[in-house]
C-alpha cells in the first residue's frame, strides 16, 4: 500500500486506524491482534505499540511549521520523518523502533505517556524544538536507551529524575531548558560518558559524589548552585577530558590537587566567585589546551609551571585580581591577562580597587562546604594569602606596608 503521495487516503487511514487502535485499546489483550484489526497490516507487535506511542504523540504536538509529522500517518512506522527502526537485538527478524531524531525541527508540544511504549529505542533526540512539560515516567520502560537528547527545548519542573532508572544510558543532555531545584546525587554515579545540564536552573549544592561519574565531558556551567567545587572531583583524573562549570555561581578556592585531572584538555571555571590562587599542582594538567578562569576574585601568583604547560593554547584569566605573571605566560599565543593586578601591564584595575581587594585575607571557606581556615592574626599580613607575590616590591602602591586603609 504506498499513501505517501495521496493526502486524503493518508488522512482517512490515519483516522481510520487510530480509532482500531481506540477499540483494540479498549479490549482484552488476547483479542490485540485479531485478523479484522489493525494488527493485521502492522507486521509485529512492538510495531504496533511504536505506532500506537507515535500516534499519540502526533495527538500532542501544537505546532509543526516543518512539517515534519506530516507523514505520520499509516501503518508504515519505520517510513515516518525522524522515526528509524532497527532489527531488535533480542531478536533479528523482528524490526522495531530503535531511534527518533527529530533534532531542530521547531516542533511545540509535549511527550505523552504513551512514548514510553517505544521500549527498544536506543537513541531519542529532540533538541531544538518548543517541547515543555516534563520526561514521563514511563521513559524509565526503555531499558536499551543510550542517548537522551532533549536540549534547547522549553522543559521545566524537577530535575528528570526517570533517567536515573536507564540501565543503558551514556549520553544525557538536558542543557538550554528550564529545569530547576536539586541535581539528584544518583546522577553522578550513572555509568555516563557525556552529561551536559548546562543553562537551567538548578540550585543547590554540587553533590559529594560527583567525583564518582565515570564521564568524558562534563557541563554544568549556567545555573545556580552557589557551591563549591566538592574534593571529589580530582577522583575523575582517569577519565575527565573536558569541564565547564563556567557561570554556575561556585565559591570557595580551587582544589589544591585539581592538578591530578591531567588528561583534561578543557577547564572552564569562569565567572564565578572563586577565591584564592591558582594551585602550583595545576602545573600537572598535561594535556590543558584550553584553560579559562577569567571574572573571579582569584588572587596572588600566577604559577609558571600553568604557562609552561605543553598543549596549552588559551589561558585567559583575566577580570580578577592577580598580582604577577611569570615571563613564560606572557609568551603564550593565546592569553587574556586584562584588569587584574599586574604591574607594567596595559588594562589593569586601579591601584585603589588592588588595594582595598588585597587588605582583605583570603576565606576559601567562606559560608561554603569546605572547613574554614583558622582566622589569621592580622586582617592584613598578606603572608596568610593563598599566594603571596613572589617580590613585594612589584606590589607598587599596595605593597605590604600599605594595605591598610590610610
Ligand atoms: C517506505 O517508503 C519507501 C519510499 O518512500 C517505499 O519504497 C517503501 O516501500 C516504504 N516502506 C514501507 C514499509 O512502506
Ligand atoms: C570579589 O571582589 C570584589 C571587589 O573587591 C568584592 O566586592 C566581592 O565581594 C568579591 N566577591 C567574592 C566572592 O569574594
Ligand atoms: C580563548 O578563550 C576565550 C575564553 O574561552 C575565548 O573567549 C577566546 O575567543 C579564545 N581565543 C581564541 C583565539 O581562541
Amino acid at each position: 500500500m504506498t499513501n505517501k503521495n495521496n493526502p486524503s487516503l493518508n488522512l482517512a487511514l490515519c483516522g481510520s486506524l487510530l480509532l482500531s487502535i481506540i477499540l483494540l485499546l479498549s479490549k482484552p489483550s488476547h483479542q490485540a491482534l485479531d485478523d479484522n484489526d489493525i494488527g493485521f497490516i502492522i507486521p509485529n507487535p512492538r510495531l504496533l505499540k511504536a505506532y500506537i506511542a507515535l500516534q499519540f504523540w502526533k495527538l500532542s504536538i501544537t505546532s509543526d511549521p516543518n512539517g515534519f509529522t506530516s507523514n505520520w500517518c499509516g501503518p508504515n512506522v519505520c517510513n515516518y520523518t525522524g522515526v528509524y527502526c532497527a532489527p531488535a537485538p533480542d531478536d533479528p527478524d523482528c524490526l522495531t523502533v530503535a531511534g527518533i531524531d527529530l533534532n531542530q525541527a521547531n516542533i511545540a508540544g509535549t511527550l505523552p505517556e504513551k512514548l514510553g511504549l517505544l521500549q527498544d529505542l536506543a537513541l531519542f533526540h529532540i533538541n531544538s524544538n518548543r517541547f515543555c512539560g516534563t520526561i514521563p515516567d514511563s521513559f524509565r520502560n526503555m531499558q536499551l536507551l543510550f542517548e537522551l537528547d532533549v536540549s534547547n527545548n522549553q522543559f521545566s519542573g524537577c530535575f528528570p529524575s526517570v533517567v536515573l532508572c536507564l540501565p543503558s544510558l551514556k549520553f544525557l543532555d538536558i542543557r538550554f531548558n528550564q529545569f530547576e531545584g536539586e541535581i539528584p546525587s544518583a546522577v553522578f554515579d550513572l555509568k555516563l560518558d557525556a552529561l551536559f545540564l548546562n543553562n537551567n536552573k538548578f540550585t543547590s549544592s554540587l553533590p559529594n559524589n560527583i567525583g564518582n561519574s565515570p564521564v568524558s565531558v562534563l557541563v554544568l556551567a549556567n545555573n545556580n548552585f552557589d557551591s563549591c567545587l566538592p574534593p571529589s572531583l580530582t577522583k575523575m583524573a582517569g577519565t575527565l577530558n573536558e569541564i565547564i562549570l563556567a557561570n554556575a555561581k561556585l565559591k570557595g578556592c580551587l582544589l589544591k590537587d585539581i592538578g591530578l585531572l591531567n588528561q583534561v584538555t578543557v577547564f572552564d571555571v569562569s565567572f564565578n566567585n572563586l577565591v584564592g590562587s591558582l594551585p602550583e599542582s595545576m602545573g600537572n594538567m598535561k594535556s590543558l589546551e584550553q584553560l579559562n578562569v577569567a571574572h573571579n576574585n582569584l588572587s596572588g601568583a600566577i604559577p609558571n609551571s600553568i604557562c609552561c604547560l605543553p598543549k596549552l593554547e588559551n589561558f585567559t584569566y583575566s577580570y580578577n585580581f592577580f598580582c604577577t605573571e611569570p615571563l613564560a605566560c606572557l609568551k603564550l599565543k593565546v592569553k587574556d591577562d586584562r584588569q587584574n593586578c599586574i604591574p607594567n601591564r596595559p588594562f589593569q584595575r586601579s591601584p585603589m580597587e588592588c588595594k582595598t581587594f588585597y587588605s582583605h585575607p583570603v576565606d576559601c571557606g567562606a559560608s561554603c562546604c569546605l572547613p574554614r581556615r583558622p582566622a589569621p592574626s592580622t586582617a592584613s599580613a598578606p603572608t596568610t594569602l593563598a599566594a603571596a607575590p613572589e617580590h613585594p616590591e612589584d606590589w607598587g602602591a599596595f605593597s605590604p606596608g600599605h594595605l591598610h586603609h590610610p
